[in-house]
């Protein structure tokens, strides 16, 4: 979270950084700030809110320079408010900081002892007094070093300094951090999507590295303070993701390319001639498999919790799903001929970091599936599966859900034809299958989009709501209730419908909102029974099924008919109804569809 953006230029550099905060608000948006040197001093500009504040201070009073820092925040230690807001700065230094300083109130207390006043609550500011300090002893590089060596937890940082006034510092340890090589200028940001309308070559900074810009020069140095030499990444052009065309917003357009993600990720694994999936240099020989870990946060992990029900069927290999931030603290009994597999949207997240740096310690194979093909997670995994969702900027994940589910399914699927565990027939089957579903995907869009608007005002006026699914759905209905909690702030619980009897039953109230998810499968009657038990309760049901049998929709206040399809892929299917109806019900209520409240999309924190 927060994100970070750095430039040195020979031209003034306020536009570019407000221009690259924006893209970087994803990060966080509470409060943002952007600092520069003028004539050997610090400016500093900073508001609550969002960049838009920042950029109408900026008109009125334009920040000069041509190095500068800039910040948007996700708070952690103190409010968000305009004094918590980054840079912070002394008449030496200005920092921008993302991460967490774990033992920033001892390092207050000390500082405080030495005469140093603290304006804000955050913990960012030891930093600032800390280089401030160190500066009156040490050059540049060793107070730099000895600054950062005081700090426990993570950080990514940008610097500028009074006394050296042409250079920006970049940090990094634990939270993400790149830099970009410009025409008469280098760049440092978060993470590629802020440089890349400025530049498509990059270099990301590993745990401990730090690197000082010019606009001219880059140079790095490691945690034992040598220099060294970095690789040079050029980006690939994704402009027709970063573009929101005709729609209001990033999610309705990322829900609604959703067949093309799948498309997409189809074409990238599938080799329609051969009827075969291509999985090349996978790190462990998939007969020798013991156990699957799958590992995420939010909505990753509920990729994971779907992902359960297909390896088991598919592969009869032992499958356990951890939530990355339990994952990572608890006694794990590592085996090596366990596959460890996480799953993330951005490849940055913290907690998922950690458990597979974890993962790393304890020489077990590792594989990655994330969209950000660059992230530290895919660096860091010994096998990366993409999803090939392009970015995706909406907090809320929509297509990167579909695009993780469909990576997994497909290695559900090569896994089982590698330990014969399905004849070649259903093997091609499922590939024939495979190939069916991004139409079937749209024409769901194009149903539920019409006919979700209408059912969303149920939600509005009501307590809180349900989602209930057994089996595939049952993950799908958790990843519905989440989808509405983080889009509309309304209290929405996802259950296994078996489970209702043992306690959630007791919520159900006269038009209290029921989402039943009941595809035709295996549990298809237990479902509809349990739906009953709604009904007979006054729950006001939205039945989500692919079954025509209209005797089941009695005392149903809506039914969402969607496309018939088979039990495996019904749960790409009964997402999009629920992302449409979290749309929807956001947008009745005018939240802020793609910045939700106290949300970020990339969560590098704990
Ligand atoms: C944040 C986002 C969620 C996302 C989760 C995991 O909380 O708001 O949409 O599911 O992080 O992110 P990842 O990038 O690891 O998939």
């Amino acid at each position: 979270m927060c994100g970070i953006i750095g430039i040195a230029s020979s031209k003034l550099v306020a536009q570019n950084i407000i221009h690259s905060l924006k893209k970087l608000e994803y990060r966080g948006y509470d409060s943002a700030g952007i600092a520069t040197i003028v004539d050997n001093e610090i400016h500093e500009k900073k508001c609550a809110g969002r960049v838009d504040n920042l950029e109408k201070l900026l008109f009125k009073n334009p920040s000069k320079g041509s190095l500068g820092i800039g910040h948007v925040r996700w708070a952690t230690h103190g409010i968000p408010s305009q004094l918590n807001a980054h840079p912070h700065s002394s008449d030496e230094v200005s920092v921008v900081h993302n991460g967490i300083i774990e033992n920033s109130t001892l390092l207050k207390k000390n500082l405080e002892e030495k005469g140093y006043k603290f304006k804000s609550q955050t913990d960012t500011e030891v930093i600032t007094f800390l280089l401030t300090d160190f500066l009156k002893s040490y050059d540049l590089v060793d107070a730099i070093n000895k600054t950062l060596k005081a700090l426990n937890g993570s950080f990514a940082l940008g610097i500028l300094f009074k006394k050296y006034s042409n250079i920006v510092v970049g940090a990094r340890r634990g939270s993400p951090l790149a830099v970009g090589y410009g025409p008469e200028e280098n760049y440092l940001g978060s993470d590629s999507y802020a440089l890349k309308s400025m530049t498509n070559k990059i270099t990301y900074l590993d745990d401990g590295d730090v690197c000082i810009l010019t606009n001219n020069k880059i140079e790095f140095y490691n945690s034992e303070n040598k220099k060294i030499n970095k690789k040079i990444l050029t980006l690939s052009e994704d402009k027709q993701f970063t573009d929101k065309g005709d729609y209001k917003d990033f999610m309705s357009k990322e829900i609604n390319e959703q067949n093309i993600t799948a498309k997409t990720c189809v074409k990238e694994y599938v080799d329609q001639l051969r009827k075969d999936i291509n999985l090349y240099n996978f790190p462990i020989n998939p007969k020798d498999i013991e156990k699957i870990v799958l590992i995420g946060c939010g909505t990753a992990y509920h990729s994971c919790i779907t992902a359960k029900y297909w390896f088991e069927e598919l592969t009869n290999i032992p499958i356990e799903i951890d939530i990355a931030s339990e994952f990572r603290y608890r006694k794990i009994n590592f085996n090596n001929k366990n596959l460890y597999v996480f799953v993330s949207q951005s490849g940055e997240t913290a907690d998922t970091y950690a458990a597979l740096d974890l993962c790393k310690k304890n020489n077990v194979k590792t594989c990655s599936i994330v969209n950000v093909v660059e992230s530290s997670i895919a660096r860091s995994s010994d096998f990366v599966l993409p999803i090939h969702a392009g970015p995706e900027i909406g907090v809320a994940s929509t297509k990167a859900f579909i695009g993780q589910m469909l990576v997994l399914f497909i290695l559900a699927i090569k896994i089982s034809e590698i330990r014969k565990e399905i004849n070649k027939t259903d093997y091609e089957n499922k590939i024939d299958d495979l190939q069916k579903l991004p139409d079937l995907i749209k024409d769901t869009i194009n149903y539920c989009q019409d006919n979700t608007p209408i059912i969303a005002k149920d939600f509005i006026k009501a307590k809180g709501s349900m989602f209930l699914g057994r089996g595939l759905s049952f993950p799908i209905a958790l990843e519905g209730a989440l989808k509405l909690k983080e889009l509309s702030y309304l209290h929405a619980e996802g259950y296994p419908a078996g489970e209702m009897k043992h306690g959630p039953l007791a919520l159900i109230e006269e038009g209290l909102p029921v989402v039943i998810l009941a595809p035709k499968d295996r549990y298809f009657e237990k479902t509809i029974s349990n739906m009953q038990e709604v009904i007979a309760r006054g729950g006001k049901v939205i039945l989500i099924t692919d079954e025509d049998n209209k005797i089941i929709s009695e005392n149903v206040r809506f039914t969402l008919k969607i496309a018939k399809t088979n039990e495996y892929l019904s749960p790409f299917l009964m997402t999009i109804p629920l992302q449409l109806l979290a749309y929807h019900v956001a947008a009745l209520k005018n939240c802020d569809i793609d910045k939700p409240r106290n949300l970020a999309k990339s969560v590098t924190v704990e």
